[in-house]
């Protein structure tokens, strides 16, 4: 049965080839500082920064640059930006990149008038936002984190070894956000394949949850077969449109708080991700295929309709003659076997883990309810060891 909810959006979305074109009507609507954050230098590279500093100027606006927030985003390029932010007075912050530029601008938003230090209230007190945000927009480049279309932050704290994630209101949800598919094709493989994990595991961390035949989880699985289908022929072909478009779009409905209305969510792959990414500073989506298949093999006795739903509706796997047990773990190999085709990491050694940061990664692992079975610190050292393989 579905649980009570409310469901509502506000982010404006504008998809396809001519999105940029809309930046002009958006930028209309905010004043007239408008602080331009971006990445490494990717948009430099492919000359999107110089069509949004056209645009900009075209609209007079003035500009705050931003530049040089890194994947990953931390906590001390977080007060830089809050400095710029509230020294500046800006009206409008611009994301011109992946999702840890779209998550940075949220945390600047909520933490530049914010008078507490950010990182102690938001992210270790959880508290919620009492102060003005700033407006954020995004043109998004590398698809995965589906940031563009919520109110997710996640920032890292090294000295702490802390990476977390704050879900915000929908008052820090992007104001717009422009998607066109093409400036992903810059990407490297790497970058794309992570994002495509990324993806898979937000819709499954919210799929293997409850038990009931909810109109929710026909929607995981059909966003789940149309990433498979995608996936492999833009492995192949990073350029062909239709199927970069529709992980694109993917990617933002995997995401954008509806796949959680009305059950319980596990989210215990990204905490082990998350608290592994404190660690090594790995790609994101990276952390995710490294832990997975331990972790799920792990509950997929607690949770075996679904896992045996799994496989049957997503990874087409044939019943005939076959406990319920064999066939769920069926559709784990299937996916273990599609991981491989991607070409995602499988291990957390490749990620730069040694056996002697194991414990503290299991410490720094948030345990929540949601999922099949409510892990204990065994669990987790069980999970993290199989992860090494
Ligand atoms: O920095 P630049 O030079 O731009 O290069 C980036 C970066 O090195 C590069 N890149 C991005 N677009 C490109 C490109 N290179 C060539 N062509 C392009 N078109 O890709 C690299 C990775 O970018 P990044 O933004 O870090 O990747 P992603 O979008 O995966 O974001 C990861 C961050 O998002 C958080 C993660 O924890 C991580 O910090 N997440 C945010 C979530 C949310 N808001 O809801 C949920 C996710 O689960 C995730 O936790
Ligand atoms: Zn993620």
């Amino acid at each position: 049965m579905l649980g009570n909810f409310c469901y509502s959006n506000p982010t404006r979305l504008y998809f396809g080839e001519n999105a940029l074109d809309f930046l002009k009507e958006e930028l209309r609507k905010y004043g007239n500082t408008v602080q331009l954050i971006y990445g490494g230098g990717s948009v430099k590279r492919s000359g999107l920064y110089d069509q949004v500093c056209t645009i900009l100027k075209e609209e007079g606006k003035t500009i705050i640059e931003d530049g040089g927030v890194m994947p990953n985003p931390t906590v001390d390029k977080l007060y830089e930006g809050c400095r710029l932010a509230k020294g500046h007075n800006v009206d409008l912050l611009l994301a011109v990149g992946g999702g840890s530029v779209c998550d940075y601008a949220k945390a600047v938003s909520v933490s530049a008038w914010c008078e507490e230090d950010p990182w102690e209230k938001y992210y270790l007190r959880m508290e919620d936002v009492g102060n003005p945000v700033i407006p954020v927009g995004c043109v998004l480049t590398m698809v995965g984190t589906g940031s563009e279309m919520n109110g997710g932050a996640v920032i890292t704290n090294y000295d702490q070894k802390r990476k977390i994630g704050h879900v915000f209101g929908e008052n820090v949800f992007p104001r717009f956000s422009i998607l066109n598919p093409k400036l992903t094709y810059t990407l490297p493989k790497h970058q794309m394949t992570a994002g495509i994990y990324d993806i898979m595991s937000h819709i499954m961390e919210q799929y293997f949850s409850g038990e009931d035949d909810n109109t929710t989880d026909y929607i995981a699985e059909g966003l789940m077969k149309s990433l498979i289908h995608s996936s492999r022929i833009a492995v192949k072909n990073p350029e062909d449109y239709e199927a970069r478009s529709n992980i694109m779009w993917t990617a933002t409905w995997a995401l954008n708080t509806l796949l959680a209305k009305g059950k319980a969510t596990d989210w215990m792959v990204h905490m082990i991700g998350q608290s592994v990414g404190a660690y090594t500073d790995a790609t994101h989506g990276m952390t995710l295929s490294a832990v997975s298949l331990p972790y799920y093999r792990l509950i997929c006795p607690y949770g075996l309709p679904k896992f045996r739903r799994f496989a049957v509706n997503v990874w087409d796997v044939q019943t005939e003659g076959k406990t319920d047990m064999q066939i769920a773990l069926e559709g784990l190999d299937r996916m273990e076997d599609w991981m491989n085709e991607m070409g995602l990491v499988m291990s957390i050694r490749d990620l730069g883990v040694e056996e002697n940061m194991l414990e503290g990664i299991a410490e720094g692992s948030f345990v929540l309810s949601g999922g099949y079975k409510e892990l204990t610190h065994e669990d987790l050292m069980k999970i993290l060891k199989e992860s090494m393989r």
